[in-house]
C-alpha cells in the first residue's frame, strides 16, 4: 500500500531526497579531490555551485555535508542568506558553533579567547563594525582568524571543517560580500607551519572546505567585478539538467526490487514501478531534479496498489502540470530581456537552423556578433543553452516548454 508517509519523492527545496539521481562528478569531487587534498594539507580551492532554480544546488551540498558529518567532519548547517541580510553575522555565528564543536572555548590560550570574543562581536554587529570601528581589526580578519583556529583543531582531530553558504546571490551589500569572500579565501589559502616526522618544518594548508551555492547572478557580483582574487580562490561549477540515464538509474530500485515500505502488519512490502512507468517519469521531467521529484510524488499518489503503472505516472502528471509550468515560467521570467528574446528566437527556429546568424537575425540583431555576449551568458553563466555550429538547449524543460506542447501530454 502506498501512503503519504512512505512517499520517498520530495519536491520542494533544500531536501536531500531519498531517490537521488546523478551528480556523481560533484560528489566525487568532494570525496576524491577536495576532502583528501585538504586533509593532506594540499591547497584546493573553495567551490561555488551555481545554477537556475530547482537544479539541486542546495540539495547537492547538503548531501555532501551529511556525508561529511557522517564521517566525523565538522559541518555548518546550510547557511541561507536572506535577501539583504548581513552575511557576516550569520557566518560568524556559524563559525562560533564550529569552534564549539572543535572545543576551542575550553582552550586556555589567550590568543584563542581573544579571537572568540572578537568573532562574538561580529556575530552581534556584523558589517556595522566596519563603519563604527574605533580601532581593532576588520570583521574579515577576525572571521578568518577563527577559521584558522578551527582548521588547526581539525588538523589535530584528523577531520575537515566544511562551511556551506547558500543563496549567495542575496548578498547585496558590496562591502559585506567582499569581506566575506576575503575572510573565507584567506582561511583557505592560509599556510600553517608544521613539524613532520624527522623534525623538518614545512607549510601545509588547513583542512577547511567552503561551498557557496546560489543563482547564476552571483557570478556577476563576485566573478567579474570582485575580479581575479575571487576567481583564483573559488572554482565555479554551473549545474545543468540531469542525464536521462541518471534518472533511469535512480528509478531502477523501483523497477528491479521495489521500494520498501511497511506493509501495515509489522512486515515489509514493496512498491514496484513498471519499466514503462519509469520511462514516462524520465520523459516528463526533462532532467529537472525538481520536476523529477514532482512527477514521482504524483505518480505515487495516483494509485494505491503495489505497482506504479504508466497510467499512474500520466494521471499524476496531469495534477502537476500547473506547477511544472510555473516552475519553468519562473526561470524564464528571471532572464533579462535580451536573454529572454534570444531563447525565444532560438526556440522558434527548427533545431537544424539554430545557428548564431539565424537566431540573431530572428531576435532582431543587426549583426550576429552583437548577439555574442547574450548567447555567451546563456551558455557559460546560466547553462541554459550550448553554443556550437548549431545552438542547442541544455535546459531541456525550458526547451520543451518553448518548443512543444509540454507539459501537456497530448
Ligand atoms: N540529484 C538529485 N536527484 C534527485 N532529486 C534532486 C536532486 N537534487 C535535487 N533534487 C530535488 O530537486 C528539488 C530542488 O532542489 P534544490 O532545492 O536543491 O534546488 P536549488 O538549485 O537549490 O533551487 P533554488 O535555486 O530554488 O534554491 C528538491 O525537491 C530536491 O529534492
Ligand atoms: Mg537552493
Amino acid at each position: 500500500m502506498r501512503s503519504a508517509l512512505d512517499n520517498p519523492f520530495s519536491p520542494g527545496s533544500d531536501t536531500v531526497p531519498d531517490i537521488w539521481a546523478g551528480r556523481t562528478e560533484q560528489l566525487s569531487d568532494w570525496r576524491d579531490v577536495i576532502r583528501p587534498r585538504r586533509l593532506a594539507g594540499l591547497p584546493e580551492r573553495g567551490r561555488t555551485v551555481l545554477g537556475e532554480p530547482g537544479l539541486g544546488k542546495s540539495s547537492l551540498v547538503r548531501r555532501i555535508a551529511q556525508e561529511a558529518a557522517a564521517t566525523g567532519d565538522w559541518v555548518t548547517p546550510q547557511l541561507r542568506i536572506p535577501s539583504g541580510a548581513d552575511p557576516l553575522k550569520l557566518v560568524a555565528s556559524a563559525i562560533l558553533r564550529l569552534a564549539d564543536e572543535a572545543g576551542l572555548p575550553s582552550s586556555r590560550e589567550k590568543r584563542i579567547a581573544e579571537t572568540l570574543a572578537r568573532v562574538q562581536a561580529v556575530a552581534a554587529s556584523g558589517i556595522s563594525l566596519t563603519l563604527h570601528k574605533k580601532d581593532g581589526p576588520e570583521p574579515y580578519t577576525v572571521l578568518s582568524g577563527l577559521l584558522v583556529e578551527v582548521g588547526r583543531a581539525a588538523i589535530v582531530r584528523g577531520n575537515v571543517a566544511l562551511i556551506h553558504i547558500d543563496e549567495v546571490q542575496n548578498i547585496t551589500d558590496e562591502s559585506a560580500l567582499s569581506q566575506l569572500l576575503i575572510a573565507l579565501g584567506d582561511a583557505l589559502t592560509h599556510e600553517e607551519s608544521v613539524t613532520v616526522p624527522g623534525g623538518a618544518r614545512l607549510n601545509r594548508s588547513l583542512p577547511l572546505a567552503v561551498y557557496l551555492t546560489g543563482l547564476p547572478d552571483f557570478e556577476d557580483m563576485a566573478g567579474a567585478r570582485k575580479g581575479a582574487t575571487f576567481a583564483r580562490r573559488f572554482k565555479t561549477t554551473t549545474l545543468t539538467a540531469l542525464d536521462d540515464d541518471d534518472i533511469e538509474a535512480a528509478l531502477q530500485v523501483f523497477v528491479l526490487s521495489g521500494w520498501e515500505v511497511p506493509d501495515g502488519n509489522g512486515g515489509v512490502g514493496r512498491i514496484r514501478m513498471e519499466p514503462d512507468a519509469a520511462a514516462a517519469v524520465v520523459e516528463l521531467c526533462r532532467g529537472e531534479p525538481f520536476l523529477f521529484q514532482l512527477a514521482g510524488e504524483r505518480a505515487w499518489y495516483a494509485g494505491t496498489g503495489d505497482t506504479i503503472t504508466r497510467e499512474h505516472v500520466l494521471n499524476g502528471w496531469r495534477t502537476a502540470r500547473s506547477e511544472a509550468i510555473a516552475h519553468v515560467e519562473r526561470i524564464l521570467a528571471r532572464l533579462p530581456k535580451r536573454e529572454s528574446e534570444f531563447v525565444q528566437a532560438m526556440a522558434e527556429l527548427p533545431a537544424h537552423e539554430r545557428s548564431l546568424t539565424r537566431i540573431a537575425k530572428k531576435a532582431g540583431y543587426v549583426k550576429a556578433t552583437d548577439a555574442g555576449p547574450t548567447s555567451q551568458r546563456l551558455d557559460t553563466v546560466r547553462g541554459i543553452i550550448g553554443r556550437g555550429t548549431l545552438y542547442t538547449f541544455r535546459h531541456r524543460a525550458v526547451e520543451a516548454y518553448l518548443t512543444g506542447s509540454w507539459p501537456n501530454l497530448d
